[in-house]
């Protein structure tokens, strides 16, 4: 993934641990602390590799890691530099979950090589509705999770999400109930 995404990871995990903690990081996941380039392209392993030393590192599990990671990432993302791109995907939860698929292309300007997920919105009553997550990778559901709690955040907007059964060629699907 880009480095942008192995950025994080090290912000979210120096502000918990410190700069040593990312150093131990580093050192068991078998990658050199030297950061990342945000605009280059790593191989997908080097991140999972991450989230598992952090998982080690900070005695949670990686479906933890992952999900405080996509809460971070929306607070990341705003600090550097793509506030305007978060400002005009909507001016709801619910509007911003349908325009994702949007605002990734929007960036494909800069992450040429970037393989997107794919998202959907299924309603299903006021202030509930169904997001459905497609992806290429393994693993990524509860970062989704985090993400969407995040975005409530931003939004101010109370939830509850739950993740239902999966259906054939997704990679999760969530139920999202506003407050
Ligand atoms: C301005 C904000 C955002 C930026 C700049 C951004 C950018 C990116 C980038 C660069 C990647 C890595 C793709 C690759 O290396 O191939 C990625 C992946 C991803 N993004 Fe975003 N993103 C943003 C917001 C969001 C939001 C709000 C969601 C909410 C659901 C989201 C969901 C994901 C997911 C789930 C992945 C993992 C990719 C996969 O499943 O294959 N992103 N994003």
């Amino acid at each position: 993934m880009y480095g942008l995404v192995n950025r994080a990871v090290e912000q979210l995990v120096e502000q918990h641990l410190g700069p040593t903690g990312w150093a131990r990081v580093c050192k068991q996941a078998g990658i050199a602390d030297d950061g990342f380039v945000a605009i280059s392209a790593y191989p997908d392993q080097m991140t999972y590799k991450l989230v598992g030393a952090v998982s080690q590192e900070m005695g949670m599990s990686p479906e933890q890691v992952l999900e405080a990671f996509g809460e971070y990432w929306i607070m990341y993302t705003a600090e550097e530099g793509y506030a305007d791109l978060l400002q005009t995907a909507g001016t709801s939860l619910r509007e911003f979950l349908g325009n994702l698929d949007q605002m990734h292309s929007r960036i494909e300007t800069v992450f040429a090589q970037m393989v997107a997920p794919v998202f959907s919105v299924e309603d299903e009553g006021p202030g509930r509705y169904v997001l459905l997550y497609q992806s290429q990778r393994e693993g990524l559901a509860p970062m989704v999770v985090g993400l969407v709690k995040g975005l409530a955040k931003r939004f101010d907007q109370p939830i509850a999400i739950e993740q239902l059964p999966s259906r054939a060629g997704f990679a999760g699907v969530f139920r999202i109930q506003e407050a």
